[in-house]
């Protein structure tokens, strides 16, 4: 077991055994050091979630193996609550909430440049989506491109923080485009990585879809199984202004097809339901 691997498992017990006792979580920064071997089954976390910790991410094609949006949504205390959400191809949207308390069973620290120096829990994707990262960035770097990773997993908490702040300092129009309420954020399932290059490594704007390094993205990102999860021109499907920064891991095979398509994953989804009816 890799030290990544150890890290993930050692967070997510951590964090599960402090969200059950009601205690505040541990710090990531100690989380993240840590080198001790939890066992994969202390990782269960919320409901379904220990039910998918042993699914394998879905390989083959696909489209009509695929759940439809309307099969993957049950009413909880009234929020719309997707039933999937260890699923790679789970939809969370502003229609779509996670549980509150879901943690990702697996998450671990890519080995990729992060623009921080700091151990905190955006440095983290699910095992799966930060292999695939740093193979995405090591294939940029050999075109000359370097991208940072800026923004990873977010627990529930920390979204809630972010999107009040986004209220308080951009206003609640500007934070309705671009941030999402906590409990319907995607960095939520750890599957989805905000990358920005170099020389903007900080800043997640708009310009950044026509700089080498966003071309690049868009143009490459689906052969390790991302897509640009807010498109141009999508805005009234995904709910969110374009982001060409945020990319989110669907598996090769379901990314080559949304990107062949330039459509989105709730039109992809929707298809599916269509095709199958
Ligand atoms: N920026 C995306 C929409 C989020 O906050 O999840
Ligand atoms: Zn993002």
């Amino acid at each position: 077991m890799n030290n990544n691997r150890t890290n993930g498992l050692a967070i997510v017990a951590a964090l599960s055994v402090a969200l059950l006792s009601g205690c505040e979580a541990p710090s990531l920064d100690s989380l993240l050091s840590s080198n001790s071997t939890q066992p994969a089954g202390n990782t269960a976390t919320t409901g379904e979630s220990t039910q998918a910790n042993t699914a394998e991410p879905t390989q083959g094609s696909l489209r009509a193996k695929q759940a439809s949006l309307a099969e993957t949504i049950t009413d909880v205390n009234g929020v719309p609550t997707v039933t999937n959400p260890t699923d790679l191809a789970v939809v969370v949207n502003k229609k779509r909430a996670l549980p509150a308390d879901y943690i990702p069973p697996d998450l671990v620290e890519p080995n990729v440049p992060f623009p921080f120096d700091e151990k905190v829990e955006k440095r983290l994707l699910r095992q799966e989506a930060a292999r695939a990262l740093e193979e995405l960035f090591a294939a940029a770097r050999q075109d000359g491109i370097e991208l940072y990773a800026v923004s990873g997993y977010r627990s529930y908490k920390t979204q809630k923080s972010l999107y009040e702040t986004y209220v308080q300092t951009q206003g609640a129009e500007h934070a309705a485009k671009y941030s999402a309420v906590p409990g319907k954020s995607e960095h939520q399932t750890g599957l989805a990585m905000d990358v920005s290059g170099a020389d903007v490594k900080t800043r997640l704007e708009e310009s950044f879809g026509d700089m080498p390094e966003g071309k690049w993205l868009a143009e490459h990102c689906a052969e390790y199984g991302f897509i640009i999860r807010y498109l141009k021109g999508k805005e009234d499907t995904t709910g969110y202004a374009y982001e060409p920064w945020h990319i989110r891991y669907v598996g090769k095979e379901m990314a080559q097809e949304i990107t062949a398509q330039g459509i989105t994953l709730e039109d992809y989804l929707s298809a599916t339901a269509t095709a199958q009816k």
